[in-house]
């Protein structure tokens, strides 16, 4: 599924994250950038060792990637020449400031890439794997985030694709975007 706010298109896929052909992807990380499973782990596994060393040196040099934050390495092995990771928060019933924390991940990440002139990024559903955050308010935060800057014409890059795993994630995305 497409949508255009302004100059801004959104593509809804259904896929694996690592074989996207754009020029950054985003990673769904943890503040210390340690790699884990889910997203963070294909992707480590698909870049290879340039993106693990560049992970290791950011954790040394400025302690990792705070809730919210976003950081950037080379892509690796990958198609994508950059690899954006960003720590969305854990979820713990709406009562942390996660819609604000997770708003923040795709902001920061958005802004990070238009700084390094990058006109093409995937997404994938930060959040809500093993974070736990619901899938249709996670949703709701990422693709509202989007329009919103879209419409408040920031420069961010004009193609944002989100590559979604599984049928629900997708299906939600899909709902979301229709309504919005
Ligand atoms: N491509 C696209 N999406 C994927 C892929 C892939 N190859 N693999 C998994 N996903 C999806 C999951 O199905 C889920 O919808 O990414 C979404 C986010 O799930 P997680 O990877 O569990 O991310 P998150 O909930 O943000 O948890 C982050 O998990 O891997 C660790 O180091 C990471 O500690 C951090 C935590």
């Amino acid at each position: 599924m497409k949508k255009q706010f302004e100059d801004i298109q959104i593509e809804l896929i259904q896929g694996d994250i690592t074989k996207a052909s754009v020029d950054a992807i985003i990673n769904a990380a943890n503040k210390e950038l340690i790699g884990g499973g889910g997203v963070d782990g294909a992707i480590r596994r698909a870049g290879g060792p340039e993106v693990v060393k560049e992970c290791d040196n950011i954790r040394a040099t400025q302690g990792g990637c705070p809730t919210g934050s976003a950081v950037i390495t080379t892509g690796g092995n990958l198609f994508a020449k950059h690899i954006i990771h960003t720590a969305g928060p854990i979820w713990e019933g709406g009562i942390k400031d996660e819609p604000t924390l997770l708003s923040s991940c795709y902001k920061e990440s958005l802004f990070l890439a238009a700084k390094n002139e990058i006109n093409s990024i995937a997404f994938p559903s930060i959040s809500t794997g093993i974070y736990g955050y619901p899938i249709k308010k996670a949703a709701h935060v990422a693709l509202k985030t989007i329009k919103e800057l879209a419409e408040s014409r920031h420069k961010i890059p004009t193609t944002i694709q989100f590559i979604l795993f599984d049928d629900i994630t997708y299906n939600n995305y899909v709902d979301v975007l229709t309504e919005l």
